[in-house]
């Protein structure tokens, strides 16, 4: 950027705690992080519908919504991917201080990239590792894109010719492969439950 630009943050006149208090509950962004077809989105939005009956204000913001709007304009290489997410993580955080549970569903292949997240929102933020293998997406092959990925129709294609850097220290791990939608959920559901409570 050429020149610098004035810019001075206007402070709010309704803090954080009104917000809570107004909702009954913190704010926090849920980072869902796996394999494209590993269960990110399945396990968001039940796990959204689930908090959303309870009266916890939710919303999901995912990869195959976002790319058809705000961010239409990236394809799958590591730097779009990069500004895929620094976007997404400015939209989580503005979400999650107006109070919302943000349920981000990302591929989001690189540690960099969710550790920019992780500073992007500044707490109240939990990485959640949707830890489905290759092997079984792969097999599942929901959208058929592994074997457009395979038949060398998609490029840089996460997982078969891209990488998937596993996090390294996620808040939760979700192996969907070994339990049932409705327990990922609940595991999920528990953990967010004792995040958000207002009484602690
Ligand atoms: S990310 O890597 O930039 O975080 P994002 O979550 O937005 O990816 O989008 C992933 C979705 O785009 C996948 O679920 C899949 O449906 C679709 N997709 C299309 N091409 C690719 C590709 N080359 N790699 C991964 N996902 C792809």
């Amino acid at each position: 950027m050429a020149e610098k630009l004035h810019i001075i943050p206007h402070q709010h006149a309704i803090s954080k705690e009104d917000r809570e208090r107004q909702n009954g509950h913190k704010g926090h962004v849920l980072w869902f992080t796996g394999l494209s077809g590993s269960g990110k989105s399945t396990v968001a939005s039940a796990v959204e519908r689930e908090l959303h009956q309870k009266g916890i204000r939710t919303f999901i913001l995912d990869g195959d919504n976002v790319r058809t709007g705000l961010n239409s304009d990236l394809d799958f290489s590591a730097a779009s991917r990069e500004e895929n997410i620094r976007r997404i993580a400015h939209v989580s955080a503005l979400m999650k201080d107006a109070g919302l549970v943000v349920l981000s569903a990302f591929v989001s292949p690189y540690q960099k990239d969710r550790d920019f997240v992780r500073e992007c929102v500044q707490g109240d933020f939990s990485e959640i590792f949707i830890s489905t293998p290759l092997e079984v997406c792969e097999q599942r092959d929901v959208k058929g894109l592994y074997a457009k990925a395979r038949a060398g129709e998609i490029s840089n294609f996460t997982g078969i010719s891209a990488p998937f850097e596993e996090p390294t220290n996620p808040e939760l791990d979700v192996p969907t492969h070994k339990m049932s939608i409705e327990e990922a959920t609940a595991m999920v559901v528990d953990y967010i439950n004792t995040k958000i409570a207002l009484d602690q």
